[in-house]
């Protein structure tokens, strides 16, 4: 880790990274910490989450580990109010934790899946932002940054119309976000990532086969990294950033195209 936390691009900020245990969430927390924000890691993998914040902070960062299940109203209310009082504030919230499941159309999904699904990816980022507000309101604004995916925009016959369903809820949960905090200088966008090896998709890109198969599809001619996600975060959670409000940035290499 280059970064400490007086000096980088998020010096001083307050962050929250849900689903930091691994994959995506942890190359954003790293990064953040490396650019100088002090990092709660939510996650269920208590284990793993633990190993990241031992590890940003043995580079030179701070970060906390707090187990929350984010589809849980008194998990995520405790938890945003331990990380807070920890760091003594907050300023950014990264809604990135989410679940996936393939092999289902829509008849043969059982309620509960579908329940489960949108549980963990729609109404986690609304409890996370309800219970975040507060205190990014009362420390003059901040940022909510939301993870929606490419598979908002692009339907495929894969089985997963419930995650489809939910992270295009992510989309109009932003809007309505920065219609509705904007003006408490709260800024909420969005992130829809193309398709990046992580656990989450390893059926799929975790084969070199795979991967080259899915990369035909994307204009840009290879799949994505985690760093590609976490370099945008950055800049969208810092001040660079401090008049978009509401947007969706797709960083995907291309693959949804108009
Ligand atoms: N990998 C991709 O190709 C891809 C593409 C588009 C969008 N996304 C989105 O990017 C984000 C990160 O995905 P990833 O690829 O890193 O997946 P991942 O499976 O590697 O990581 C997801 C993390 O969320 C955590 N998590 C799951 N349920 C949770 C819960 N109830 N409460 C708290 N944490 C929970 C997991 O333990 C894990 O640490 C997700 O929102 C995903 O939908 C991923």
């Amino acid at each position: 880790m280059s970064g400490s936390v007086s000096q980088g691009r998020l010096a001083g900020k307050v962050a929250i990274v849900t689903g930091a245990a691994k994959g995506q969430g942890e190359g954003v927390a790293r990064t953040f910490a490396a650019e100088g924000a002090r990092v709660a890691l939510f996650d269920i993998l208590d284990d793993p989450g633990k190993r990241v914040a031992e590890s940003i902070a043995g580079a030179g960062g701070e970060a906390l580990f707090v187990h929350c299940d984010v589809s849980q109203v008194d998990e995520v209310s405790d938890a945003v109010e331990l990380a807070a009082s920890h760091f003594g504030g907050l300023d950014i919230l990264y809604n990135n934790a989410a679940v996936i499941r393939y092999g289902r159309k829509l008849a043969d999904l059982p309620v509960e899946e579908w329940d489960r699904t949108l549980g963990v990816n729609l109404r986690g980022p609304f409890l996370c932002a309800k219970f975040a507000l507060p205190h990014l309101i009362s420390r003059g604004g901040g940022v909510i940054l939301n993870v929606s995916s490419h598979g908002a925009f692009q339907a495929s016959p894969v089985g997963i119309a419930d995650y489809g369903a939910s992270k295009g809820g992510v989309i109009t949960l932003t809007h309505y976000l920065a219609a509705e905090y904007g003006p408490e200088n709260v800024r909420t966008v969005c992130i829809a990532p193309g398709p990046i090896p992580t656990d989450l998709n390893r059926q799929f890109l975790g084969t070199p086969e795979g991967r080259a198969a899915t990369s035909r599809g994307i204009p840009l001619g290879r799949v994505g990294e985690i760093d590609d996600i976490a370099k945008a975060a950055v800049f969208l959670a810092s001040d660079e950033a401090k008049w978009i409000n509401g947007a969706v940035l797709q960083v995907d290499g291309g693959i949804v195209v108009p």
